[in-house]
């Protein structure tokens, strides 16, 4: 089984690893046996299973439906849950809806936005409940942040989200992921932390690469820029994933054409 200390292990020898998103125990199982080291149960199940524009509908019972299926697929990634829209709005509903998570099968929790989210995330890791960060583009701000747009192009924004990372980090979170920013933000967070960052849309030099599993098999209604369908060139399902994971590992994703400039 893959701990975080394991993937923080991984940062410490600047070995790049892969994780990727999933909702359902077929594609699980295909990802565990891909060697892929962190699974994600993303909210962006809303968008790509329930057909939503956002990710905001998604409810806690959603997540960990999808919580259970995919975790009786697993036998060794990393298996961390999405906290939905409102579901960690307080410290205490954090701890109440994190907890639900963690009994349907999380080891750990993922959660949106920066220095706000502090306390709670004290809170949770306290309490024995692991703590992935996600900064940069948080689509479930996405009416506030007026669309999904790239984030920290501007020098303040980019010197904002590096503020909130080192105080995330602070406050016991044991990831990052960073979505949608320019690579030279992506790095730079990379080089400040301790502990991996995991990029999305965020350049090929952060500690590891995280993408929507159908966004990379290509049978995603929107296909986002910064994603690549690793099917065309592969066999089957398991072969696109074991790709996707070696081009990961070696380098070759994201290529120029899947990252953002300043
Ligand atoms: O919900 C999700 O799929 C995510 C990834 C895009 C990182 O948060």
């Amino acid at each position: 089984m893959t701990t975080i200390d394991d993937l923080t292990a991984m940062k410490g020898r600047s070995e790049k690893f892969a994780s990727i998103t999933a909702y359902d125990f077929s594609f699980a199982k295909l990802i565990d046996s891909a060697g892929i080291e962190m699974v994600l149960i993303g909210d962006s199940l809303g968008n790509v299973i329930q057909g939503r524009n956002t990710t905001i509908p998604v409810s806690v019972d959603e997540m960990a439906y999808h919580t259970e299926a995919v975790r009786r697929g697993i036998d060794r990634s990393l298996v961390v849950s999405d906290m939905p829209f409102m579901s960690y709005a307080t410290p205490t509903d954090a701890l109440h809806n994190a907890a639900i998570l963690m009994q349907a099968g999380a080891q750990m929790v993922k959660l949106e936005g920066g220095e706000w989210l502090g306390d709670t995330i004290y809170q949770l890791t306290e309490r024995g409940i692991p703590v992935c960060a996600h900064l940069g583009l948080t689509p479930q701000s996405v009416h506030k942040i007026g669309g999904f747009k790239v984030q920290g192009r501007e020098k303040k924004a980019a010197e904002q989200i590096v503020a909130d990372a080192l105080l995330l980090q602070e406050a016991g979170a044991q990831l990052l992921v960073i979505e949608c920013v320019p690579s030279s933000l992506g790095k730079l967070l990379a080089q400040a932390l301790n502990i991996p960052v995991i990029g999305i849309g965020a350049g090929p030099d952060t500690d590891a690469q995280i993408l929507v599993l159908y966004d990379m098999l290509g049978i995603s209604p929107a296909f986002p820029r910064f994603s690549k369908n690793f099917l065309p060139d592969s066999d089957s399902v398991l072969m696109a994933l074991q790709q996707y994971a070696e081009q990961v590992r070696g380098g070759a994703f994201p290529a120029a054409e899947h990252c953002f400039s300043e």
